[in-house]
C-alpha cells in the first residue's frame, strides 16, 4: 500500500471520524505508530525538548531534522511523514529556504514540511508549495516563538486575538497549506476555524472539534518524566516501567544474577585445555 498523500489526508476532512497524527523521532518509535495505522507521523522540532534535553525547540538545526527523518521513514511504510522545518531555516532568502526544504525530502525522506507562523509566513508557504513541496501550517501557540509569545500560553482568548487567529488560518489555507495544526487555543475557536476551513485542522490542546488531534509520543507514553503537559493524556507509564527495568538490571549485575546461562556462549572443554 503506498504511504499517504496530501489528497488522502485532505479528503479526512470530510469523515465523521477525527484522525491522529503522532510525534515520532526514530525507527522503533515509527514501526509501532504505523502499526497502529496512525495515519501522519510528525518528525516535530519537540524533539529539541523531549530527545535531545534543550529548554526550547529553538536550538533544534535542519542537520537534526534530516538526522530524525530518516529512521521514521525507514520505519513506516503507510504513514505521511510530515517534519518540522527549525528555528529560522525558513525565514530569510527564499533559495535558504528552499534548499533547506530539499534537504527535509531528499535527504530525510519526509511527505510535506510543517512551518509555525500566519500570515507574515504565508510569502514562504506559497513559494514551498509553488516548489511542489507539501506544507502543514501551525499557528496558535507556535512554540518557536516561546521567547517573543512570553511563554506556553493560550493563544486567541480575547475578542482581538481570537480575530487574528481566525485572519491567520484562512490566510495560510488560502496561502496553499495542506492541513494546519491549532496548538493552544480555545475549544469553541479551533471549532469556528474548523468549520470555516476547507483543508483539516489538527489540534493540541485546542478541544475536541478539530478535524485531528495530534500528541508528542513521549507524552502519552510516560517518557517526559519530567512534566506532562495539560494537553496530553498519559495512555502508558513507560517512564516508570524503564526506570523498574534499569533498576532491576544494576540490581541483577550487583548480585551476579546476570548475566544467566541462557545471555552467554560456552567453549568447548578441549579447546579450555589447549589454551591452559
Ligand atoms: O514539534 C512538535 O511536536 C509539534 C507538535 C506539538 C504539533 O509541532
Amino acid at each position: 500500500m503506498p504511504r499517504l498523500s496530501i489528497t488522502d489526508v485532505m479528503n479526512l476532512k470530510g469523515s465523521t471520524e477525527p484522525f491522529s497524527m503522532l510525534t515520532a523521532y526514530d525507527y522503533h518509535t515509527a514501526k509501532l505508530a504505523d502499526k497502529a495505522e496512525i495515519p501522519i507521523l510528525l518528525v516535530g522540532d519537540s524533539l529539541g525538548m523531549v530527545v535531545l534535553g534543550y529548554d526550547s525547540t529553538v536550538q533544534v538545526t535542519i542537520g537534526d531534522m534530516v538526522h530524525h527523518t530518516k529512521p521514521v521513514v525507514r520505519g513506516s511504510n503507510n504513514a505521511m511523514i510530515v517534519t518540522d522545518m527549525p528555528f529560522m531555516s525558513y525565514h530569510g532568502d527564499h533559495g535558504v529556504t528552499m534548499a533547506n526544504a530539499a534537504r527535509l525530502i531528499q535527504e530525510g525522506g519526509a511527505g510535506a514540511v510543517k512551518v509555525e507562523g500566519g500570515k507574515t509566513v504565508c510569502p514562504t508557504i506559497t513559494a514551498l508549495v509553488n516548489s511542489g513541496i507539501p506544507v502543514m501550517s501551525h499557528i496558535g501557540l507556535t512554540p518557536q516563538s516561546v521567547h517573543a509569545l512570553g511563554g506556553f500560553k493560550l493563544q486567541g482568548n480575547t475578542l482581538k486575538g481570537a480575530r487574528a487567529l481566525l485572519e491567520d488560518a484562512k490566510a495560510v489555507e488560502a496561502a496553499g497549506a495542506f492541513a494546519v495544526v491549532l496548538e493552544l487555543v480555545p475549544a469553541e475557536l479551533s471549532k469556528i476555524i474548523s468549520e470555516r476551513l476547507t483543508i483539516p485542522t489538527i489540534g493540541i490542546g485546542a478541544g475536541p472539534n478539530c478535524d485531528g488531534q495530534v500528541q508528542v509520543a513521549h507524552d502519552i507514553l510516560g517518557l517526559s518524566i519530567d512534566y506532562t503537559p495539560r494537553h496530553a493524556l498519559k495512555y502508558a507509564d513507560s517512564g516508570a516501567l524503564a526506570l523498574k527495568a534499569f533498576k532491576d538490571y544494576k540490581t541483577d549485575v550487583s548480585s551476579g544474577k546476570f548475566p544467566t546461562k541462557k545471555n552467554f556462549r560456552t567453549l568447548d572443554p578441549s579447546v579450555i585445555e589447549q589454551l591452559s
